[in-house]
Order: structure tokens, then sequence, then C-alpha cells
């Protein structure tokens, strides 16, 4: 890749093009429980965060009626830091001249400006809309007065409260190698392998240690098994409306052939199964162009997520109130010689797979240098997605609409997607998956009839 492209596609600040491109679509800005007292005392007496997303200084807030607000930091008065401010029932109030401002941006109060002045009436604080889907809020970030795209009926922007469950943590790079690391189905045979599959029993909330559907002479195996013993997926990727289905088939034998479907879902979001019943949506938002969360909303097709059990295993690793990880460069990731010898391939932990991910993408440095690489076939879903990101700048650039979410006029078209790991009978695998998919959707206590039907 060239080094213009490279840059064209990393870039995300106001006014670039790869910035106008993702302020096409709704992006994450905070989980609910950043806001919950019991989570982060602070938030009883005074619901205020500074937050920062795609380059711009946010501070977002919760008046007394529970209404959020998203708004520019630096005050329109001689822009001090609002996020400092005063939390008052009806808004924010800023410390330096106590100017206030509604969870819209409405100035109420000019208190130091002579009674009766009009100043007030004419400030106006940018605000971003809001809404709350998968206990997150997200954010829109178009220009002012631009129409946002409706959300899709997603599984985990439809399934209930009680069947799903966010979570998110910080890597210090790019959002692009963040987010193509998803769309790699080769790396789990590599990066994420075991040398001991555990029981099954203890896989709850944990990737790859649930069993993949079906089974091998009656015996049931856990996705670790299948990863590490079969290594050269055959992966394809279709075009969908919201960008693109990845199929990876491993040969076990002459009779089976193991099937992972995952998605992509332009331009940051992948769709992968943790477990026969639960499925993993990640979305890559920048914070900056050197920074990304990974918000990871999770979705049941079987009972009620527990919550708790899931967030205690992610906080470990991701601690609140910022949800910056404990491991990184400055600790080498917790890399330890003796257990990439004994146990792990490489050698970072068993417990959250998560960091085995954040090694991969903050070794490359913060953005990393596309000039330099040797794409292999196995890179195939990455050298697509980078094809249509291309394509989608220049669409934006030259005033069209982005693709994907962003389109209203495909909304309709977006539901599911679907995610299969399983062991399928070798000339049928196609039909294997899409019956086990189909079989997920229609035990969903929370799928609506006409989702069930007509899976994506
Ligand atoms: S800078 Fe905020 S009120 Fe003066
Ligand atoms: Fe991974």
């Amino acid at each position: 890749m060239k080094a213009e492209h490279n840059e064209l596609i990393t870039r995300i600040g106001p006014g670039t093009p790869c910035g106008d491109l993702m302020r096409s679509y709704w992006q994450p800005v905070a989980l609910l429980d950043e806001f919950n007292p019991l989570l982060d005392p602070r938030m009883e007496h005074r619901p205020v965060k500074a937050v920062r997303l795609m380059g711009q200084d946010l501070v977002l807030f919760k008046d007394a009626q529970g209404r959020f607000g998203l708004l520019d930091r630096d005050c329109p008065h001689r822009g001090a830091d609002l996020s400092f401010g005063r939390r008052e029932d009806t808004g924010l109030r800023c410390p330096f001249h106590g100017w206030k401002f509604d969870v819209n941006g409405k100035c109420l109060e000019t208190p130091a400006e002579p009674t009766g002045s009009k100043l007030c009436e004419r400030v106006q604080q940018r605000s971003y809309p809001l809404v709350e889907k998968c206990g997150t809020l997200f954010a829109w970030m178009g220009p002012v007065g631009s129409t946002p795209p409706p959300f899709p009926a997603f599984d985990c922007f439809v399934a209930p409260n009680t069947h799903t469950f966010a979570f998110k943590g910080l890597w210090n790079c790019n959002w692009l190698q963040a987010f193509e690391v998803g769309i790699d189905p080769a790396h789990p045979s590599f990066l994420h392998v075991f040398f001991k599959d555990e029981s099954l029993d203890e896989a709850y909330g944990r990737q790859f240690r649930g069993a993949s559907a079906g089974a091998v002479d009656g015996e049931r195996w856990p996705m670790t098994r299948i990863m590490r013993e079969f290594n050269q997926p055959e992966i394809t990727a279709e075009a969908t409306p919201y960008g693109m289905r990845l199929t990876a088939l491993r040969k076990m034998d002459e009779k089976l052939t193991h099937v992972r479907v995952t998605n992509s879902i332009f331009p940051h979001t992948f769709v992968i199964p943790l477990s026969e019943t639960i499925t993993i949506t990640q979305m890559h938002v920048p914070v900056d162009d050197t920074h990304t969360y990974w918000y990871s909303f999770f979705t049941s097709f079987a009972g009620p997520v527990d919550k708790e059990a899931m967030r205690n295993q992610r906080l470990r690793a991701n601690p609140a109130p910022d949800y910056l990880p404990r491991s990184g460069r400055h600790n080498s990731w917790g890399f330890n010689a003796e257990e990439q010898q004994s146990t792990t391939y490489l050698g970072m932990g068993e417990d959250d797979i998560n960091v085995h991910d954040q090694w991969a993408v903050e070794s490359m440095g913060q953005i990393a240098d596309r000039t330099r690489e040797h794409l292999g076939t196995s890179d195939k879903a990455i050298m697509a997605n980078r094809r249509v990101l291309l394509k989608a700048i220049e669409t934006v650039q030259a005033g069209g609409t982005a693709p994907g979410m962003a389109d209203p006029a495909l909304t309709a078209a977006m539901q599911g997607p679907d995610t299969v790991d399983g062991i399928a009978p070798a000339a049928e695998w196609d039909k294997f998956w899409r019956d086990t998919a189909a079989a997920k959707r229609a035990g969903a206590p929370w799928m609506a009839n006409e989702q069930a039907r007509s899976p994506a």
C-alpha cells in the first residue's frame, strides 16, 4: 500500500476525508455503566465525564431529569474546560465565569453580564445527538443539521437489556489496525492457541473456551482444539448490505469440515460467535488517530446474560472507570517466555484473550506502516475491506452517501447478522451453518417472528 493511502485510511480528525466518513455513522461514546454509582461512586453526585471521540474533546453529563448531553468541551465564552464544570439540576456551569448550558448546548445564564444582557441568547454550544442502545450511549457527530441514519435491527440492538451486556477497553493504536484483527479468520489458529483444552463447564463468557456446534463421533470439541489442530482455513468474503460475511472452512477429514461464519459491519465492527448461544458484536471507535476504544456487545440467544459474571471477568484486565488495560507496552503485555514454551502459543496468559489481540495491534506501532506489509491469501478479507474503505472515502468526498449502516436505504435489509462456529458434514457445510443459525435464531425468546424467519 502507498504511504498516502495509509494516511488517508487512518487519520480521522475533524475535516479529514476518513474523519468525514466516520462521522457518517453513529459512534459509541460511553457505557451506561460509566454513570452507575455502584461502579463509579463519583457519579452519585457529579455525573460528568470528559470524553474524547475522533480527535475531538467533549464533555458528557447527565442532568437531574436523567437526560444526557454531549457538548464540545471548550466553553464558548473564553474556552475553559467544561469537564470541570459544576453540575446542576438543569445543566452544566462553567466554573470560570458561571455560564450555564443545558444538555442541548443552549446557554441558560451568563451571570457576570449586566442584568438584562442578551448575550446568552446569541450563544449556542455545539451539542451532539445521543441514542441509548445495548447499555451504551451512541453519538451522532455528523455535520450540524444533518439527519442521522436509523439504527438497523441488528440482534445486539433489538435484544432486551436482560439478554445483552456491553463492555469496553482502550487500545493504544489506530482504529483500523484494531479492527483488522477481527476480520482475520486465520489468526485464532496461532495467536489464541492454548496447548491444553479446559473443561467445557468452565466456558461461560470466555472466548474460544466454548464448544463448536456439532460433534466428532459423538464427542463435543472445544473451539480451542479446532483452532489448534486445523490452521489453514479457506476464507471467503462475500459482500452484504452491511459489509461482508466471512466464511472460514477448516477441513478436518474426508467427512467433516469446521465452519466459522463471522461478519464485518462497515466501517469498524465485527460480529463473531462467543459460544453456541452468545454472539459478540465489537466496534472499534477512534478516540483519536492513535487510540481506540473497543466496545463489545454480547447478545444471548438463550437465557439472560449473567452480567455480573461477565463484567467481573473483564474488569480484572480493564478496570473501571476508564477501562484502561493493565497490560501494555510498559509491561510487555505480561509476556512470559516459560508460558510460551509450556502453555500458550503467545505467552500472555489464558484468562483474557483480549490481551493477545491487544499485543498484536499495539506491537505494530501506533499507526501500522502498511507500506511494509506482505499480504497473503489468508489476508483476503482485510484487502477487500481496504478497497471498500478507500472507495467509501471517495464517495463521501464527492458528496455521496457512505455505505452500510450510514445508508438509510439499506436499513431494512440489515438484520442479524448470523454467526456460527460448528463441525459440519463436509458435503453439507453450507446447509449446516444456515440450519444451525436458524435454530439459534428461532430459540431466542426475544426474537420477533419476522426476524426469526429471515436471517441475514
Ligand atoms: S470561560 Fe466559561 S464562563 Fe468564562
Ligand atoms: Fe483475536
